[in-house]
């Protein structure tokens, strides 16, 4: 069969196996990206994968109701039925190891495990243990978020992240979750991209639950990362031997002149961005800048939390994808100004390996006790079409390299990086923008549950295969 995972090593474009055009995807022999111990792996999300939203005792969660409402998600798309991952994980899980890849990060649906009083269920519990047990018996080095943006229902019907009650709601689950699956997690991350919960749940509405206030957002993330902070010495009880940390998305802000006041924004934007989530867990404390922004939007802050959520990490999750060009919008803010005539993606993004480079290496300045770094996601959306059993996604191939090449310039100024995550390992439920936004380095065909091996996969994983062989 042309492209079935099992076979991709057979598989490989003939020009790129017979080595008749230059590989466009390993890189330079002085990359570190050859060091064994640097993990390459690919990622996903429960609810972007799993489907199966009504089985085995599984409760809805904030995104099977926010994508019901006409108007929220593209094309009226929900993660009802996704890639079928809940059934199919068996071949999925070959299909990541035949491909070569070293790390798998994956997300729990803190609906499927227990219910509203906290009684776990079982059949979701079970589920996890085996996809985790099948992974390790395959070798494979697993990440494991326990909150990836699925927070069930009945919790957003009393506040949500609204509600200081959920942070403590948060440590219970982790508390189950590192009891029942210890030793088969490498790595915990409490939250993925807690701006994104806040700011997109809370401050603007495109995501579940879809509330539009400021100073829901900043009350919001204060929530999330006390729920962090309470996880953390939890996950370090019950499962001492894996390592604890959280993944944020990060976004390069660039001025659109050099005049102070495009300076200014350039800065409030990095400080929305970044440091309201980096300075409470790195330093203890929100920036003072952000009030600036949103002035009178501080959150209600108890006797003993900036400690609990700067308690130390064992590694930082970082998750990049691109870069914002803006200019003073005249009051507190910025504004946006996308450029003319730059490589975008499928989703408008622009492709800007630079920025991952120079916030890692800005952030190793400014954080004296920066932890190892996993970049946890990177990767883009295009429009890929499955031609006589191939995909061609020539320009994610030329993107992974790129960025690849920014982590290793990283590397070299000092970073301590460990790892990198593709996102994603298939295409799947892109939350607002359903599944018309392909990120996968597998081509996910919905109407048949087909998987086809990207270009980009089949590449990686001659580089992997290589990068065995030289060890
Ligand atoms: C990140 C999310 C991930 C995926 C990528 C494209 O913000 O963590 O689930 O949607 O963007």
């Amino acid at each position: 069969m042309a492209n079935d995972a099992s076979a991709v090593f057979d598989t490989l474009s003939p020009a790129v196996s017979k080595g008749s055009l230059a590989d466009p995807f390993t890189p330079p022999a002085d990359s570190a990206l050859w060091r064994k111990n640097f993990l390459l792996g690919a990622a996903t999300a429960s609810y972007q994968i799993e489907g199966a939203v009504n089985e085995d005792g599984r409760l809805p969660s904030i995104w099977d109701t926010f994508s019901a409402i006409p108007g929220k998600v593209l094309a009226g798309d929900t993660g009802a039925v996704a890639c079928d991952h809940y059934h199919r994980w068996e071949a999925d899980i070959e299909m990541l190891a035949s491909l070569g890849l070293e790390g798998y990060r994956l997300s729990i649906a803190w609906p499927r495990v227990m219910d509203a009083a906290g009684v776990p269920n079982r059949k979701g519990l079970d589920f996890y243990k085996r996809l985790l047990n099948r992974l390790k018996e395959k070798g494979i080095t697993t990440f494991v978020t326990l909150y990836h943006w699925d927070l069930p229902q009945h919790l957003e019907d009393r506040g949500g992240w609204l509600n200081r009650d959920t942070a403590y709601r948060f440590a219970d689950y982790a508390d189950l979750m590192s009891r029942e699956l210890a030793g088969t997690v490498d790595a915990w991350a409490t939250l993925n991209e807690p701006w994104c919960s806040a700011y997109l749940g809370y401050g603007n509405g495109h995501h579940a639950p879809g509330l539009a206030n400021d100073r829901f957002a900043t009350q919001a993330m204060h929530h999330l990362l006390l729920a962090h902070g309470l996880a953390v010495p939890v996950l370090r009880a019950n499962d001492p031997a894996s390592q604890k940390g959280i993944v944020a998305n990060i976004g390069r802000g660039t001025p659109n002149s050099d005049s102070a006041a495009d300076q200014r924004a350039a800065h409030l934007f990095e400080v929305q961005h970044n440091a309201w989530i980096l300075d409470p867990l790195l330093k203890g404390s929100y920036p003072q800048d952000l009030f600036e922004l949103w002035p009178g939007t501080e959150p209600l802050v108890l006797d003993g939390d900036m400690e609990t959520i700067s308690a130390p990490l064992d590694f930082l999750g970082i998750n990049y994808y691109f870069r914002t060009n803006v200019a003073s919008d005249g009051a507190h803010g910025f504004r946006d100004v996308p450029l003319e005539g730059v490589e975008r993606t499928q989703m408008g993004w622009e492709v800007y390996p630079d920025g991952l480079r120079d916030l890692l290496t800005g952030f190793k300045k400014t954080y004296h006790n920066l932890p190892p770094i996993y970049i946890t996601e990177n990767g883009m959306a295009s429009d890929d079409q499955v031609t006589d059993g191939h995909v061609d996604d020539t320009q994610r191939i030329s993107f992974l390299k790129r960025h690849l090449a920014a982590v290793d310039q990283a590397i070299k100024a000092g970073v301590d990086i460990r790892g990198y995550f593709l996102w994603s390992l298939m295409d799947n439920f892109e939350w607002a923008f359903g599944y018309e936004r392909r990120f996968g380095v597998v081509h996910v065909d919905y109407s048949t549950q087909k998987r086809t091996v990207k270009h980009s996969a089949e590449l990686v994983a001659k580089f992997l295969k290589e990068r065995k062989a030289r060890a």
